[in-house]
């Protein structure tokens, strides 16, 4: 697979606004079209079709609908929307209104990580510029009706807010906890009303598939997974950062390209995700195999599995919003079983009962955090079972 950079996002000469001018003043539904034929799947990381999300808004009814960006980015290990909010604020801002023309939204809202404070006056002054420029407002590009402007909103630090329905929870006010779904944003979204929650790439990539057309962005990737994706690299690497790089792509080469060629372990999807030894390094980073919203942590050979386990259970105790028992004792009970291993002193009785424990918050949890949060464990005692067994009483 080629692992050339297409120009796509983080490219040189990536334009501003015209996928808008080519959009704006033609039907509404063609924009979905446009990005239906793309084949755009959300790159938050649960991969939901942009389209079909987008369709659904559009004939919701309501009094008002609205175009939420996720900004919350709070996933250990995730740092490319700040890299997109840095560099192609407006292109993450004209996805927006490209949104809000198709669903019959005037009002956006970006939901902005409370560590990313420092970049909310740039942010303004992008939008301010874009007021100027008449591609946020009243009447864009001179067309009557077409209305629609964008207000930042901070969040607090909360890595359960990131979660679409939490974070509605807390811009209305509340606590940032996760509903119940169904109903689902966008029947039932902000104030009950019609609302499409989309990742920070999602928007800019729905910016670059209107103006260059859905068979272009169709064209690269995977069939089940279209396109290119940014990918935040850490840890023990050569050359961290954030890549663009096609779907699909096979783990050891993102190594290679990163300079983690003698990794022993690799971490995809942040935190929430799965860890994965050198056997499984020829496996896929795309939906259909190892799905990711791009955070790729490299872990070397010098690393304890079992501290690296550690490490993201005490960040879920920390973060369970504590509504839901599979989540808010079971993290705990996970973490209690990881120091008993470390300390070499967990019985394989108990072992089977943590793994066990494990699969009914997979299977119970209320949202995404604490369905998630016991992949890394379940995966490193699977992956790593003679490191992790090898100093445990055998009874
Ligand atoms: C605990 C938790 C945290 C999440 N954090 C984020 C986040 O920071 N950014 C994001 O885009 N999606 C996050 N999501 C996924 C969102 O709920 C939602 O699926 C996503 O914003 C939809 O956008 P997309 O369709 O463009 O991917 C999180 C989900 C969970 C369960
Ligand atoms: S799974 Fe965790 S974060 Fe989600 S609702 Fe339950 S307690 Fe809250």
């Amino acid at each position: 697979m080629s692992t050339k950079p297409q120009d796509i996002l983080l490219g040189v000469d990536v334009p501003i606004d015209a996928g808008l001018q080519r959009a704006a003043g033609g039907p509404t539904q063609a924009i979905i079209d446009e990005v239906r034929a793309s084949g755009l799947r959300g790159r938050g990381g649960a991969g939901f079709p942009t389209a079909t999300k987008w369709q659904l808004a559009k004939d919701a009814t309501g009094e008002a609908k609205f175009v939420v960006c996720n900004a919350d980015e709070g996933e250990p290990g995730t740092f490319k929307d700040r890299v997109l909010l840095t560099e192609r604020a407006d292109l993450v801002f004209e996805g927006m209104a490209l949104a809000g023309r198709a669903i019959g939204a005037s009002q956006g809202i970006v939901y902005l990580r409370g560590e990313y404070r420092y970049l909310r006056a740039h942010l303004e002054s992008v939008l301010s510029a874009r007021r100027d420029r008449r591609v946020l407002g009243t009447a864009i590009l001179g067309i009557p009706g077409f209305d629609f402007d964008i207000e930042i909103h901070m969040g607090a630090g909360a890595y359960v807010c990131g979660e679409e329905t939490a974070l509605i929870e807390s811009l209305e006010g509340h606590r940032g906890e996760p509903r119940n779904r169904p109903p689902f944003p966008v029947n039932t979204g902000f104030f009950g009303q019609p609302t499409i929650v989309n990742n920070v790439e999602t928007l800019a990539l729905a910016a670059r598939i209107v103006h260059r057309g859905g068979a272009w962005f169709a064209g690269f990737g995977t069939p089940a997974s279209r396109g290119y994706k940014l990918f935040s690299v850490s840890g023990d690497c050569e050359k961290p950062g954030v890549y663009e790089l096609p779907m699909g792509i096979k783990v050891m080469e993102l190594l290679e390209l990163v300079g983690g060629l003698h990794a022993k372990a690799v971490q995809v999807g942040g935190a929430s995700g799965r860890c994965i030894s050198r056997a499984e390094f020829d496996r896929s980073l795309c939906f259909e195999d190892l799905a990711t919203g791009g955070a790729i942590m490299v872990i070397g050979p010098g690393r304890d599995m079992l501290r690296v386990a550690k490490n993201f259970l005490e960040f879920f105790v920390e973060e369970s919003c504590g509504q839901c028992t599979p989540c808010r004792a079971g993290n705990v009970a996970l973490l209690e079983g990881i120091e008993l291993l470390i300390a070499g002193r967990c019985s394989m009785a108990h072992l089977h009962e943590l793994k066990s424990l494990g699969e009914t918050m997979r299977l119970t949890a209320k949202c995404g955090l604490g369905q998630s949060s016991p992949q890394a464990f379940l995966s490193i005692v699977e992956q790593f079972s003679d490191e992790v067994l090898g100093q445990q009483p055998r009874a």
